[in-house]
C-alpha cells in the first residue's frame, strides 16, 4: 500500500502542539488539543505562494530545531491583513509585520475559542506597548527580538524561548538586525476587538 506523507501544515500543526504542550499552562494545553484535533482535517484547496523572504531569513538565524518543518509549510501559509483585522493596530504597524491565524475564528482551519499561528516581524522594526484581554504565548522559532512588559528595559531573547502575556499587561516587541519568527496563542478572551495600542507620553 502505497503510504503519503502528511500535508505540510498538519506537520507543522502537530510541531506546534508538541510546543504548546510543554508550555505548561492550560492554555497551551488547549491549544496543543485543538491544533491535534485540526491535524487530521481535511486541508481542502490552500495557497501555494512563495514564502516571504524575511520568513526564510527569521528561521535561518539562531535556528530551531523544528525550522524544516516550518519551512515545508512557508508556501501555504495565508498571511492575514491586520490591520483589517484589529482595528487597534496602529497604522504604521502593520507593514512590520506579517500574522498568521492558522487556526481559530477567523483562521486558515476553524477554531472557536483558540487562536495560533505564525507571526514574523521585520528588521529594525519597534513593534510599541500593547494590550489586549487574550492570555497570549509567544514561542521564539529563529531570529533576534528584544521584549518587554510595562515600563521595563527590553531583553534580548532567544530561540526556542516561551513568552507569556497575562491578560491586559502592556508589552511590547523591538527587532535590530535580524527579523524574527515566532509562534503565537492566544486563550480567554480572544476577540480582536479588544486589542489596543498603549499610548506613550
Ligand atoms: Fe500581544
Amino acid at each position: 500500500m502505497q503510504q503519503t506523507s502528511p500535508h505540510p501544515l498538519s506537520s507543522l500543526k502537530l510541531f506546534l502542539a508538541g510546543l504548546y504542550s510543554g508550555e505548561g499552562r492550560p492554555g497551551g494545553r488547549d491549544t496543543a488539543q485543538a491544533l491535534i484535533a485540526a491535524a487530521t482535517e481535511p486541508s481542502g484547496p490552500l495557497p501555494v505562494d512563495t514564502p516571504p523572504q524575511v520568513a526564510l531569513d527569521a528561521l535561518a538565524t539562531d535556528a530551531h530545531p523544528g525550522r524544516e518543518v516550518i519551512e515545508r509549510a512557508l508556501p501555504h501559509i495565508a498571511w492575514t491583513d491586520a490591520s483589517g483585522a484589529m482595528p487597534g493596530l496602529k497604522p504604521d504597524w502593520a507593514s512590520g509585520m506579517l500574522v498568521n491565524e492558522l487556526l481559530g475564528p477567523s483562521g486558515q482551519f476553524h477554531h472557536p475559542s483558540v487562536r495560533v499561528g505564525l507571526f514574523v516581524q521585520m528588521p529594525g522594526f519597534h513593534y510599541g506597548l500593547r494590550t489586549h484581554p487574550a492570555e497570549e504565548t509567544y514561542i521564539l522559532l529563529g531570529g533576534g527580538s528584544f521584549w518587554a512588559t510595562n515600563g521595563d528595559a527590553p531583553a534580548r531573547r532567544h530561540t526556542g524561548e516561551i513568552i507569556f502575556h497575562p491578560s491586559m499587561i502592556p508589552h511590547q516587541t523591538l527587532t535590530r538586525d535580524a527579523p524574527f519568527i515566532a509562534a503565537w496563542r492566544w486563550s480567554g478572551d480572544i476577540a480582536y476587538e479588544g486589542y489596543a495600542a498603549v499610548e506613550t507620553a
